[in-house]
C-alpha cells in the first residue's frame, strides 16, 4: 500500500478532518488506557501484567482469551475477569470524539475491538465491537441457547464465580430426577461431565468444566467473529473517504487487515502512543491519543460531547 504524497501534516489532517463525510474508525484498548483500563501489548498492558504476577499457569498471557484454555479452566479466566470488567468507567476524550464526528454526520462506522462497552456508554451508534463485548453474556453449550445482559453475570465476577447457566443447571435437576434412565451417553452436545468414567471423554468439549456454564459474549481466540463484521466491511468499504486508525497495535487479525479490504486511496492517519510499522499511513500523529483529540478539536473550533448519565 502506497503513501498518498497529499497528506503529511497535521493541517492535512484538519483539512481532511473537516471536509469528509464517511470516516471509518478502527478503535482498539489505546482510547480506554485513561479511563483506567490498560491495553494489552504495552509494557505495563494486561499481557505483560499476567506474566510478571505468574499467578496464573498460563504458557502465553493471550491464553487467557482463548476458548480452549477457558473450557478446560473457566475458573481461571473467572478469578481474573473482574479486573476487567466495565464498572464504573467513564468514556475518554477519544472516545467522546467518535461520538462527535458521529453527531456531526461524518461517522461512517467505528469498529472497535475493545469489549469494555465505553462506546454504548458515550453514545456511539454507528460502532461495531469486532470482538464482542461484556454486554452479555451466552452459555457455551450451543444447543442451549441461553443468553443473558452482562450484568446478569456481574455479581459472579465480582465474586471470581464462574457463572452457571441456569437452563442448564435446570435441565441436570430434571435429568437427576428422570427414576430409571441411565445417563445420557456422552457427546450429544447436552450432557455433563460423570463423576465416575472420565476415560470416555478425552477431546469431547461437551465433558470440559467449562461446557454448559455463561461466558462473557467477547470473541476468544479460536472463535470466529460474528458475521456482521464481514457484512459491514463489505458495505463500508466503497464509501470510505478517510480512515483514523487509533489506540491499536493492529496485531490482530481479521480487524487488522481491514486496511487490505479499503481502496488505496483512502488516506490513513494514525494516532497512537507508538508507531505501527506494518500500518502504512498517511498522516501519523504519536502520542496521547486524548490529547491529540483534544488539540484537533481546538483547532477545529469543535466541541467534544458530555457524556449521558447511562440507562443501565
Ligand atoms: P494493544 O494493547 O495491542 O495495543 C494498544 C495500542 O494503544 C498500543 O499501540 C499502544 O501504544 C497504544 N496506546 C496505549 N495507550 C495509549 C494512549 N493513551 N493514547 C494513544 N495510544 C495509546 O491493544 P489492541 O490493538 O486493541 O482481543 O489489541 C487487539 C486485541 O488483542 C484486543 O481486542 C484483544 C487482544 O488480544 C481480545 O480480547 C479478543
Amino acid at each position: 500500500r502506497e503513501k498518498l504524497p497529499q497528506y503529511n501534516t497535521v493541517d492535512d489532517a484538519l483539512q481532511l478532518l473537516s471536509t469528509r463525510r464517511r470516516i471509518m474508525v478502527l478503535s482498539g484498548a489505546g482510547i480506554s488506557v485513561s479511563c483506567g483500563i490498560p491495553d494489552f501489548r504495552s509494557k505495563d498492558g494486561i499481557y505483560s501484567t499476567l506474566q510478571s504476577e505468574g499467578k496464573y499457569e498460563l504458557d502465553d498471557p493471550q491464553d487467557m482469551f482463548d476458548k480452549q484454555y477457558f473450557l478446560s479452566n473457566p475458573s481461571m479466566f473467572y478469578s481474573f475477569a473482574h479486573r476487567i470488567f466495565p464498572s464504573n468507567f467513564v468514556p475518554s476524550s477519544a472516545h467522546r470524539f467518535i461520538k462527535l464526528l458521529e453527531d456531526r454526520g461524518q461517522l461512517l462506522r467505528n469498529y472497535s475491538q475493545n469489549i469494555d462497552t465505553l462506546e454504548q456508554i458515550a453514545g456511539i451508534e454507528k460502532v461495531l465491537q469486532c470482538h464482542g463485548s461484556f454486554a452479555s453474556a451466552s452459555c457455551t453449550d450451543p444447543s442451549c441457547g441461553y443468553t443473558c445482559k452482562g450484568s446478569g453475570i456481574a455479581a459472579d465476577i465480582f465474586a471470581q464465580r464462574v457463572p452457571k447457566c441456569p437452563r442448564c443447571e435446570q435441565r441436570k435437576v430434571d435429568e437427576a430426577k428422570k427414576p430409571s434412565k441411565k445417563k445420557r451417553k456422552l457427546g450429544n452436545g447436552k450432557s455433563w461431565r460423570p463423576t465416575d468414567d472420565s476415560d470416555e471423554d478425552e477431546t469431547d468439549e461437551t465433558q470440559l468444566p467449562g461446557f454448559g456454564i455463561l461466558k462473557p459474549d467477547i470473541t476468544f481466540f479460536g472463535e470466529k467473529l460474528e458475521d456482521k463484521f464481514d457484512h459491514a466491511l463489505l458495505a463500508d468499504r466503497e464509501h470510505v473517504d478517510l480512515l483514523i486508525v487509533m489506540g491499536t497495535s493492529l496485531k490482530v487479525a481479521p480487524v487488522s487487515e481491514i486496511l487490505g479490504h479499503i481502496p488505496h486511496s483512502t488516506p490513513v492517519i494514525l494516532i497512537n502512543k507508538t508507531p505501527v510499522l506494518h500500518l502504512a499511513t498517511d498522516i501519523m500523529l504519536l502520542g496521547d491519543c486524548d490529547r491529540i483529540v483534544q488539540y484537533l478539536c481546538r483547532k477545529l473550533g469543535w466541541h467534544l460531547p458530555s457524556v449521558q448519565p447511562s440507562q443501565d
